[in-house]
């Protein structure tokens, strides 16, 4: 399985902190936005990793990251021209993906709690895509999924005026390698975006589009305005202090996940300068010894 974290677009509505840096650079609690979104990939397993951006932030991120080795993942990177939407990102992936399955993560979202039903999405080897449905007081601004008494999925739409149900579909997709063809026949939404809701949709028509409710604890957090990053920030410092363990640690998740050894953490944290961040990586191998 290939993964793909989407981390463009503008953040005009976090103007002016997204004036000099991308949204998924500011800062959540303790550390950048994409830490959350890489974590939950690591999380799942997977370890080739495409980080799609523009050409100004690409750079930082090549800062933040390299190419994933010293924390036992593949990252490479490649360029979205414009905000041509989410879809594209398996234009522009075509030969990152291959002939593999994809799950793609957009760079904003934010997950936290026990992540079951993605690695069931993964897990799931059957053709076709699992999105996940998310209960939301405001389904207005999302991807809404309609469900029958049963649960079967009647309708996905895209940010609906008058929305079916409260169930947004967060910006996590797992799907099988014909998601290349189908964004390629994908024609512009009347925001000039290729839609992601248009891909589900197409899976949706094809019979072949499952939808996975979260359950109510897991946290999906937004961080579209600053209100949103404050909570989140809040909510993550507020289980890391009490807890003294930290979420979205990439060291860390790449140790536990045995992508790297005892001896490479320990490199790891050597090359780590001397902060918080480091005592807490030395205390997680301490641990572990
Ligand atoms: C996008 C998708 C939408 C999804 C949302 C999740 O919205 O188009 O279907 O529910 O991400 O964050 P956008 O970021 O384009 O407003």
């Amino acid at each position: 399985m290939k993964g793909i974290i989407l981390a463009g677009g503008s953040g005009s509505r976090l103007y002016p902190i997204t004036k000099v840096y991308s949204k998924q650079l500011t800062i959540i609690y303790d550390k950048p936005l994409i830490y959350y979104p890489l974590s939950v990939l690591m999380l799942g397993g997977i370890r080739d990793i495409l980080i799609i951006s523009n050409d100004e932030t690409i750079p930082l991120y090549q800062k933040l990251f390299g190419d994933g080795r010293h924390f036992g993942v593949n990252i490479e990177y490649a360029r979205q021209a414009a905000p041509n939407g989410i879809a594209e990102s398996f234009i522009i992936g075509e030969q990152f993906i291959g002939k593999d399955p994809v799950s793609l993560i957009l760079g904003d979202n934010i997950f936290y709690g026990y992540l079951d039903f993605f690695y069931r999405g993964i897990a799931n080897t059957a053709p076709g895509a699992t999105v996940f449905g998310y209960r939301v007081t405001d389904p207005e601004r999302y991807g809404i999924v309609e469900f029958d008494q049963s649960g079967k999925v009647l309708s996905i739409e895209e940010k609906p005026l008058k929305p079916k149900s409260n169930f947004a579909v967060p910006g996590l997709y797992v799907y099988d390698n014909r998601v290349i063809d189908i964004s390629k026949n994908l024609r512009p939404s009347g925001r000039g975006e290729l839609e992601i809701t248009d891909v589900n949709k197409t899976y949706l028509e094809m019979g072949e589009l499952r939808v996975e409710k979260i359950g109510r604890g897991v946290a999906w957090l937004d961080t579209g305005t600053p209100e949103a990053l404050l909570q989140a920030s809040n909510f993550f410092g507020v289980i890391e202090e009490r807890q003294g363990l930290k979420i979205a640690c990439i060291e860390e998740i790449a140790f536990y996940k045995g992508f790297i050894s005892k001896a490479e953490f320990a490199k790891l944290i050597e090359a780590t300068p001397k902060s918080m961040y480091r005592s807490y990586l030395e205390r997680v191998l301490s641990e572990a010894e």
